[in-house]
């Protein structure tokens, strides 16, 4: 069973949100935004009703020990890599509807709301628990701020409650040799009492099993996390001792040093941006409930696979006990993007003290967006993990995009603007071939949305690429550039032809390659409105129309330029030196 979007009336899509203290780099693009991006313009040009929210996580420890580390406030931390990150989004064409934060006084109201209705149905109670205390800085020691080592496989870097190695869940007591984690504290903690509050997630264990079972279309990997978790459900806390966070909204002394743990407010995140969004749009203060209350509304939330149990387990959890929200139809979770290393031949995890990460704002200033986008797509990790690779990245960017799509649009619209007064020629008679050919443009356009829909985004690009392929065998079986000297009228069909399938190319590259279709559309004449929340015209299906002969054209520009070996080279160098942060 493949679930359908065509009963529904309207797309909410989030992405998940970056934590709001460092710069993004692109393992995050291509796991949980390039293809959200892409699925949402795909859906705005198809004039559905779709909104696409995102943000900046701005709460818990990875920003208050990004802090501590470079010796200023949590507010200056995710101020800078806020402003950073919502640029680099923009510069990559990740187009959401609005890029809120986790840190808007809006949000303790969203999440305040959240917390009170779970805590007034039951939903949450207290415990004293032994936690990680630091004598030495008087504090205690949440999550990352104390490492030790991993009771289940013995990894050393495990933190406070969970090892990333082996994903084992664990009372802090259970930790071995623990040590603070924080500059200037690496003593051994101590163990103390600390009063908590914990949200009881067996309470929605058949409701969350039921709903995991009506969508068998899900990833296996998103599936086989979710169903793990929901096997073997049990209470979690959702209250740290810290000061950089949301109050919990609660009359208790114990309260007043604790603030909501990261990851119940991150999510809330979404509704928070989307209520923001309906007040920005001059649409009210409930215009947010059509997306979140409305069983017409499909949502599906693109992340990482470290995102799982959150987005399939637990924030799930969290809108049943709420009144009257959905849940989502799709969780699309991602493996992970890693590097491939020339010197020792292997691929390695990307990571902060290794420094091979390739920051989305160093790329930008050294590539352009569609480039970035084609090779991400290309290689998204959607079953598996992958590789970003220099010599791949420039072999498909240059093999598949310039060679294949683009140097056969600049062949078809240069000789038709040269020998047809710079307009679509007109047809003559279409033999087979011509026929075959202008039939295959709707083929490859219900392929691709065919692909879309399901989330397979590598398909999906290829199957563009196909078009292109195909036309260029097309092109070469006619030959035009030697028709034309013999037979006028034969070129003139050929390259009518041409233009149907370049036509054609401009509306399947629009999910893709923003950028590269705005161009082809200017050389076309042609518009490629994109509806949004209110929806609008199928544009997207227009790919298989045909253009009147005699429409004017412009005179084409390089749409995609090939990059030059000696320049990525070089790049790669950068990069290898720990460069492309
Ligand atoms: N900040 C988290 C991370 O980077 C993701 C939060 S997603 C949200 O892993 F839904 F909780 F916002
Ligand atoms: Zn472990």
């Amino acid at each position: 069973m493949t679930s359908s979007s065509k009963q529904f009336k309207r797309t909410l899509v989030t992405s998940a949100l970056p934590y709001a203290n460092g710069y993004i780099h692109l393992g995050h693009i291509a796991g949980a935004y390039l293809p959200a991006d892409i699925y949402v313009r795909y859906k705005r040009l198809c004039g559905d009703q779709v909104l696409y929210i995102g943000g900046s996580d701005e709460h818990g420890v990875p920003i208050t020990l990004s802090a501590l580390r470079e010796n200023i406030t949590p507010r200056e931390v995710i101020d800078r890599y806020h402003v950073a990150n919502e640029e680099a989004f923009n510069g990559l064409g990740i187009s959401y509807d609005i890029y809120g934060r986790t840190s808007w006084p809006l949000h303790v109201d969203t999440t305040q709301q959240f917390f009170v209705r779970l805590e007034e149905s039951g939903h949450i109670h207290t415990e004293t628990v032994r936690l990680w205390y630091s004598p030495k800085l008087e504090r205690f020691l949440p999550d990352r701020y104390v490492t030790g080592e991993c009771p289940q496989c013995g990894y050393t870097g495990a933190n406070g409650d969970e090892c990333e190695q082996c994903g084992a869940q664990y009372t802090a007591e259970d930790l071995l040799n623990p040590r603070a984690n924080v500059p200037g504290d690496d003593s051994t903690p101590v163990l103390r009492d600390s009063r908590h509050w914990f949200l009881d997630l067996p309470d929605f264990a058949e409701q969350l099993e039921a709903w995991l079972d009506s969508h068998p279309e899900w990833r296996p990997n998103v599936r086989g996390i979710a169903y793990g978790w929901v096997h073997d459900l049990r209470a979690r806390c959702i209250t740290r001792d810290t000061d950089w966070g949301i109050p919990i909204p609660v009359d208790d002394e114990d309260a007043k040093s604790k603030r909501i743990y990261v990851w119940f407010d991150a999510p809330i995140g979404y509704v928070t941006n989307t209520r923001q969004w309906g007040l920005d749009q001059g649409l009210g203060e409930d215009a947010w409930k059509d997306w979140w209350k409305d069983r017409g509304t499909r949502m599906v939330h693109f992340i990482g696979k470290d995102n799982v149990p959150f987005h399939a387990v637990i924030f799930p959890a969290m809108l049943m006990g709420q009144e009257g929200y959905i849940t989502a139809d799709q969780v699309v979770g991602n493996e992970y993007l890693n590097i491939f290393n020339r010197q020792t031949g292997k691929s390695e995890k990307g990571s902060k003290s290794k420094g091979n990460m390739i920051s989305v704002r160093w790329a930008l200033d050294q590539l352009s967006a569609d480039c970035l986008r084609y090779y991400l797509c290309a290689i998204a990790p959607e079953s598996k993990d992958s590789d970003f690779d220099w010599d791949e990245f420039m072999g498909r960017y240059n093999g598949e995009l310039c060679d294949v799509v683009g140097n056969f649009v600049h062949r078809a619209l240069t000789m038709a603007v040269k020998n047809f007064e710079q307009a679509v020629p007109p047809e003559g008679a279409l033999d087979e071939e011509d026929q075959a050919m202008l039939d295959v443009i709707s083929v490859q356009r219900d392929a691709v949305a065919e692909a879309l829909e399901n989330f397979r985004f590598r398909q999906a690009l290829e199957r563009f690429i196909d078009l292109g392929r195909k036309a260029n065998v097309y092109f070469d079986q006619k030959q035009p550039w030697v028709t034309r000297k013999t037979d006028l009228e034969r070129t003139a069909t050929t390259l009518h032809v041409c233009c149907q399938v370049v036509h054609g190319l401009c509306h399947l590259m629009a999910p893709f390659l923003p950028e590269g279709a705005r161009k082809l559309a200017a050389i076309l004449n042609i518009e490629l409105p994109a509806g949004g929340p209110d929806g609008g015209e199928n544009i997207w299906k227009r790919a298989g129309d045909f253009l009147p002969a005699g429409s004017p054209l412009q005179k084409p520009e390089v749409l995609f330029p090939k990059l030059d070996p000696d320049a990525v080279a070089a790049l790669a160098e950068i990069h290898e030196q720990g460069g492309a942060l």
